[in-house]
């Protein structure tokens, strides 16, 4: 028997793909991240980052989106053409609709898709956000289509399908941007805490990426930056479930103060960060 490299993996793409919607099918049918109700308030968007440390704001995955925002210029939209690859139940696509792009969104989930087209309706923008089922290796759009493509944490999953960053590259317009957020492998403590903590998510397709994989992924872009975040606060998932308590806020609160300092003093500890966000040029 010989072992696999670091880019095979044990599944064909195609066994892959229905291992993987079956999965996000099973949770994007329960999955409520509106609490009941499917209205999104833009103004409140830009606070689901700080959900940790404050009080009432929605979960979310935190800082790094709110870089993606700003890295997709959140408010200068009108008339930018997006795609949002993997858009999950769609709630980005929608905002990025609501700021007044024009969204296309796929997914290789049928249910998050359908998610999509409902929270869109309830929304208002079903006419310039158009939600279907696709997979990231084989997008059904014409070259140079978009000047935004999204990855909101979905390049650990799409890396291991065929022709995803050609892909990429084809129908971005000349110039357009690729903005993603990801999680990252540079610590040691902190992988070998997710591989316990993980163990049996890389089974349904859920790897952490390491920095060469974005790299990789950049090939072919004229120009790309990685901006590494989330030293201690990388915490925040131990306490995930607490954040109703002032005391686990305020903690959590001083974790970041504390991190924003020393990468600012220390920009070599960078190395260690566990999130990221990476904006590609074409
Ligand atoms: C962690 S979820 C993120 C969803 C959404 N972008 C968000 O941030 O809420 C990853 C998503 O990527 C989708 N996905 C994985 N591989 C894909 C592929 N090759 N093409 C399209 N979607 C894919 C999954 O079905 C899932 O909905």
């Amino acid at each position: 028997m010989t072992s696999l490299s670091k880019n095979e993996t044990a599944f064909t793409a195609a066994q892959w793909e229905e291992i993987e919607r079956e999965e996000h099918d099973r949770v994007y049918a329960h999955l409520d991240p509106f609490q009941g109700s499917d209205v999104i308030d833009p103004a409140r968007v830009m606070i689901w980052e700080d959900y940790c440390y404050k009080a009432g704001a929605r979960p979310d995955r935190g800082h790094r989106t709110r870089r993606l925002f700003e890295l997709v210029d959140i408010d200068n939209l009108e008339g930018k053409r997006i795609l949002d690859v993997g858009c999950g139940i769609g709630q980005y696509s929608v905002f990025f609709a609501m700021k007044g792009a024009d969204v296309t969104a796929f997914d290789i989930s049928p249910v998050g898709v359908e998610r999509g087209k409902q929270i869109a309706r309830v929304n208002g923008v079903e006419d310039r956000c158009r939600f279907e089922v696709a997979n990231a290796s084989d997008m059904p759009y014409a070259d140079e289509s978009f000047d935004i493509v999204i990855y909101h944490e979905v390049l650990h999953h799409a890396i291991k399908y065929p022709n995803v960053r050609e892909e990429t590259l084809r129908v971005l317009k000349p110039s357009g941007k690729v903005v993603i957020s990801e999680t990252l492998r540079g610590n040691k403590l902190l992988s070998l805490a997710r591989r316990i903590s993980m163990s049996g998510e890389e089974a349904k397709g859920d790897v952490i990426l390491e920095t060469d994989d974005l790299r990789g992924f950049a090939n072919g872009f004229s120009a790309y930056r990685i901006e590494p975040m989330s030293l201690f606060f990388m915490l925040k998932r131990v306490f995930h479930s607490r954040t109703r308590n002032p005391m686990v806020r305020f903690l959590l609160w001083s974790i970041k103060k504390t991190d924003d300092a020393l990468l600012a003093a220390f920009p070599s500890m960078r190395h260690f960060c566990g999130e990221c966000v990476m904006v590609m040029r074409k």
